[in-house]
C-alpha cells in the first residue's frame, strides 16, 4: 500500500520545493499530507497519527508526536541540525532519524556574509563603514557551513581560520584555511568569528565570557547555528564591558530585549531563523529528504541515518 508522508513545516517551504516533493512521493506511488504554518503542536500530532514518515524542519519532533504516530518508520529533518528531535524516543520506538547534511549549507554560508556587511556598514545608514577585505575571519567548526563559507570570504579577500577538533588539520588546509590550534587563538586572533557548531550538550552556553573576552577590539560575532550556545549572560556582559564589540545572529537570543534598548547599532537580529530560507536550499533539502523516504522504504537505505 502506498505511503503516507507528512511534510510538516511551521516555516513553510518555498512552492516550487513543496511540488518537487510531492512529485517525487507521488511517483513512488505514495501520499503527500501537507501541514504548513501550524500554530499549535497539537496540529502536528494529530497529523502524524496517519503518517509512516514525516519531512520536517524545525519542527519539534518529540515523544509526543512519535506516539501519536504509532505507524512512523523514518523521519527526516530537512537540513542539518537535529536537536529539534528526540533521538532517544525514536530510538526506543524503533524509528529511523535522519538529516539531509548539507543541502542548505550554501544558503546560511550567504546570510554569514550579509550579517557582516550590514553590521561593518553601519546597518546601511549612510554612516561611514569599514571593509571585508584583508580581515580574518574565523570558523568555529568546519562542517559543510563553515566550507561554503571559505571561498565567499576568499572572494571579499579575507583570510581564513578555522577551528574544529574533529576535522584533521591537513583537510582544514587544504582548502587553504589556516587551522587554529585553540579555540582562544581563534577568537583571540580574528576579526570575525562565525559560528558553525551544532547544539550537543556539550555546545550548549558554551561561547561564555572567558571566551568572548578574548576577541579582539572591534571583532564582531556571527551566529547563524544556534542560538542556545552562547551563554547568555556572558554575552550582556560582553556587550556592557566591550562597547566595540558587535553581534549578528540569525538565531536571536532570548535577552534581545535587553540588547535592544541599550546597544542599538551593535546588533543584528533576523525576525525569524532564515539562514535556510532560500527556495535552493528549500528544494535541495526537501527533496533529498523525499528521496531519502523513498529509498528507505524501496530498498532499505539508511544513509544519513543519526540515531545509530
Ligand atoms: C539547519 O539545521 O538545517 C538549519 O538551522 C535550518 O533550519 P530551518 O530548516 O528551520 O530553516
Amino acid at each position: 500500500m502506498g505511503k503516507k508522508v507528512l511534510v510538516a513545516t511551521e516555516k513553510p517551504f518555498a512552492k516550487v520545493a513543496v511540488n518537487g516533493i510531492a512529485d517525487i512521493l507521488n511517483k513512488a506511488g505514495y501520499e503527500m499530507i501537507l501541514l504548513e504554518s501550524y500554530k499549535a503542536k497539537d496540529d502536528l500530532i494529530k497529523a502524524a497519527v496517519h503518517a509512516d514518515a514525516i519531512i520536517f524542519r524545525s519542527d519539534i519532533v518529540d515523544e509526543a508526536v512519535l506516539a501519536a504516530g504509532s505507524g512512523l518508520k523514518i523521519v527526516v529533518r530537512a537540513g542539518a541540525g537535529y536537536d529539534n528531535v528526540d533521538l532517544n524516543a525514536a530510538t526506543a520506538r524503533k524509528v529511523v532519524v535522519m538529516n539531509t547534511p548539507g543541502q542548505n549549507s550554501n544558503a546560511v554560508a550567504e546570510l554569514v556574509f550579509a550579517l557582516m556587511l550590514y553590521l561593518v556598514r553601519g546597518a546601511f545608514s549612510g554612516k561611514s563603514g569599514s571593509e571585508l577585505r584583508g580581515k580574518k575571519i574565523g570558523l568555529q567548526a568546519y562542517g559543510a557551513v563553515g566550507r561554503c563559507v571559505t571561498p565567499i570570504a576568499k572572494g571579499f579577500g579575507m583570510e581564513v581560520f578555522a577551528f574544529d577538533p574533529y576535522v584533521p588539520a591537513e583537510a582544514v588546509k587544504k582548502d587553504g584555511v589556516t587551522p587554529a590550534a585553540s579555540l582562544e587563538e581563534l577568537y583571540k586572533k580574528c576579526d570575525f568569528v562565525s559560528l558553525h557548531i551544532p547544539k550537543t550538550k556539550e555546545t550548549l552556553n558554551s561561547i561564555n565570557f572567558a571566551l568572548l573576552s578574548q576577541m579582539k577590539k572591534g571583532a564582531v560575532l556571527i551566529n547563524t547555528a544556534r542560538a542556545e550556545v552562547i551563554d547568555e549572560p556572558s554575552l550582556l556582559k560582553m556587550f556592557a564591558e566591550r562597547p566595540d564589540f558587535r553581534y549578528g545572529a540569525d538565531v536571536a537570543p532570548v535577552c534581545l530585549p535587553e540588547i535592544a534598548e541599550k546597544y542599538a547599532g551593535r546588533f543584528v537580529f533576523t525576525a525569524k531563523k532564515m539562514g535556510a530560507q532560500t527556495e535552493e536550499a528549500n528544494v535541495n533539502a526537501g527533496l533529498a529528504a523525499a528521496r531519502q523516504i523513498v529509498a528507505f522504504f524501496e530498498k532499505g537505505d539508511k544513509t544519513f541515518q543519526v540515531n545509530k
